[in-house]
């Protein structure tokens, strides 16, 4: 069922679940998550159950602020404490070595673990109650069910987990697109998940170069594994191509007056500069021109084109801009060939 977040009924009745080992949908201002006492074995093993996700993908555990990363990770280095500072609470998730023999399971196996600190103030509230009830963080991964894409309402998650879950409403997600994840654990930044706090703004805070996680680094630590870092992943059901304004002109120029067949459309084009469309049996959408904005609505519109049923979405490519890094990544993903 779906709850209004920031009615403290809902709030003590998540709160209830969690500690009976169940599982609860949750606001961020990201996406929203699939939470579980990070420290219980048995109830993050539902989540992997309920998303489909192979149990060796960790999960990221969300604690109510910086103070609350000592439970589960053994070491911080000057950069993250930095990062922290800056960023929390916020969309950015910092991969730390684990403290031994808590959070395993959550961890999918790794040593390390990924903490975040949501801004989102339903978030906030849970993770609070949840600590003055002895539960220390949670572990959520995206409430939806494994490659698709990430909730960013209540109904979505709804439609992907179903209606007997308790789903926290927090309105729609702000940043709409998942967490920048940086990686603490190799003796230097990398990154390992673009999102909306760009390179340029991690560098700033902590004044360090931001490595790809390619790049050799001082630790030469072995690379942990991102599921998000799957080719094919955030996949809606209709075939995306990624085209640039040319490519898509050229191809829309082709399609004009030929075989689209009449009635529901069978394609959509979601396009952000002026194309000329005439003739065609097309579903257009208007891609914001500015990247924080794409990225809030990138999801629903995504999610919105596949329930028309169209069956070929094309996307005009992002502008080669780091602050479009984030959502150039997830429409790269959803265009990955699966
Ligand atoms: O914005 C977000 O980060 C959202 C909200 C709910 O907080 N969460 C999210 O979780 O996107 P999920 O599970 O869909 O993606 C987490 C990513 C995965 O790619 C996972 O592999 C990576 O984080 N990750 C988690 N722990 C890790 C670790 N110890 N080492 C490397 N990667 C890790
Ligand atoms: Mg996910």
């Amino acid at each position: 069922m779906i709850l209004a977040g920031t009615n403290p009924d809902a709030l003590a009745a998540a709160v209830a679940t969690l500690r009976r080992g169940q599982l609860v949908a949750m606001p961020t201002e990201t996406v929203y998550g699939l939470a579980a006492n990070a420290t219980d074995d048995a109830a993050v093993a539902r989540i992997f159950a309920a998303k489909g996700r192979p149990a060796n993908h960790p999960l990221i555990v969300h604690v109510a602020d910086g103070a609350g990363v000592a439970a589960f990770a053994h070491e911080v280095p000057a950069f993250a404490n930095q990062l922290m500072a800056r960023f929390w609470p916020g969309p950015l998730t910092l991969i730390l070595p684990r403290r031994s023999g808590v959070a395993a399971a959550c961890a999918g196996g790794q040593d390390s673990i990924g903490v975040r600190c949501p801004a989102h103030p339903v978030a906030q509230a849970l993770l609070r109650l949840a600590a003055d009830a002895g539960i220390t963080g949670l572990a959520a991964p995206s409430a939806n069910r494994f490659g698709r894409i990430s909730p960013t309402t209540a109904q979505h998650v709804a439609e992907e987990l179903g209606h007997d879950l308790l789903i926290l409403d927090g309105g729609a997600c702000q940043v709409g697109i998942e967490s920048t994840i940086v990686d603490c654990t190799r003796g230097a930044p990398v990154l390992l998940r673009p999102g909306m706090i760009g390179v340029g703004d991690l560098e700033a805070a902590c004044g360090l170069p931001v490595l790809d996680s390619t790049a050799p680094t001082p630790t030469d630590a072995v690379q942990p594994r991102a599921s998000g870092t799957l080719d094919s992943h955030y996949a809606p059901a209709a075939t995306v191509r990624l085209m640039d304004h040319g490519q898509l002109q050229a191809a829309l120029d082709l399609l004009k007056g030929a075989a689209l067949p009449a009635g529901v459309p069978t394609m959509a084009v979601y396009h952000r500069s002026d194309l000329k469309l005439r003739g065609s049996n097309l579903l257009t959408r208007r891609m914001p021109g500015e990247a924080a904005r794409c990225a809030q609505e990138l999801f629903a519109a995504l999610r919105d084109l596949d329930k028309t049923g169209v069956k070929l979405i094309w996307v005009e490519s992002p502008p080669d801009d780091p602050s479009w890094d984030g959502v150039r990544d997830r429409l790269e993903r959803a265009s990955a060939p699966r």
